[in-house]
């Protein structure tokens, strides 16, 4: 399977502190990862650094293959490669289709936005990616809807942008069950169009459900990579997880 991107270790210092200390992680394509470990793990830090927010102090970044220098958030993108950030907002009183096509739109040469075909783009997408209801269309406002729906909203607007990677932090934390079990749905939607998924979390339970492999992280270290099959329940993993961070 293709890997679509690599870290090899990568190290990343905040002044005196270690956040990341030789951290290695790849994603192949179509596969969703759940990574996983304690505030302040690094978590964050790992993302940011494969999206080119940080720069790393040691270490390499490999896209499909090619090891790639002075990595950049536009780099990044350009190389399908998209973060759905927590709380980096849609827009609520615009619609659907606004907020997927936001800044990208389709024009005419003469510079008209072509909004019925973006209105039926956005159907599309967001059918595709797993919206059911019959009382949501691209044309609704986004404020219509709920958390779950949201995270999808920004999903469908990263494939839109030709995302093959798109990275989820902590997107189900802060909803009901019913609202996670959408998000669930939309993930194993991009996972059905090959696309790869790297999942992060710190609810075991929902990490678990979703990924098909984890990585965890602890005081900055990967300390255990695990193929689903290797791993029976979450509680086993939550086990794992503890006994890890009490030998540290
Ligand atoms: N911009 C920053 N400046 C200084 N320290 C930071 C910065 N970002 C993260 N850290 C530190 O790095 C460590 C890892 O943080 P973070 O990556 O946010 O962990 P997580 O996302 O797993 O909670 C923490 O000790 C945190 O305080
Ligand atoms: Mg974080």
């Amino acid at each position: 399977m293709e890997k679509i991107i690599e870290l090899k270790n990568v190290t990343k210092r905040f002044g005196g502190i270690t956040a990341l200390n030789k951290a290695s992680l790849h994603v192949d394509q179509g596969e969703v990862v759940g990574l996983i470990g304690d505030n302040g793990a690094g978590k964050s830090t790992l993302i940011k650094t494969l999206v080119g927010v940080y720069g790393p102090d040691e270490g390499e970044i490999v896209i499909r293959g090619k090891k790639v220098f002075n990595w950049t958030a536009l780099k990044a993108r350009e190389s399908g490669i998209e973060t759905v950030f927590q709380d980096r907002a849609l827009c609520p009183q615009q619609s659907i289709v606004w907020n997927i096509f936001m800044g990208k739109e389709l024009r005419y040469p003469f510079g008209f936005v072509r909004e019925k075909e973006q209105v039926k783009e956005a159907n599309r997408l967001i059918r595709e990616i797993g919206f059911t209801s019959k009382l949501i269309d691209a044309e609704s406002p986004v404020g219509n809807l709920s958390g779950g729906e949201r995270q999808g909203v920004a999903i469908a607007r990263a494939i839109y942008n030709n995302a093959e990677l798109i990275i989820l932090d902590e997107p189900t934390n802060a909803l009901s069950l019913n609202e996670t079990q959408k998000v669930f749905e939309f993930v194993n939607n991009v996972k059905k169009s090959n696309r790869s998924v790297l999942f992060i979390g710190h609810n075991i339970y929902h990490v678990y459900d979703i990924s098909d492999r984890f990585v965890i992280l602890d005081r900055g270290e990967v300390v255990h990579q695990l193929n689903k099959e290797e791993i029976k329940s979450p509680e086993e993993l939550m086990k794992l997880m503890r006994d890890t961070i009490k030998k540290h």
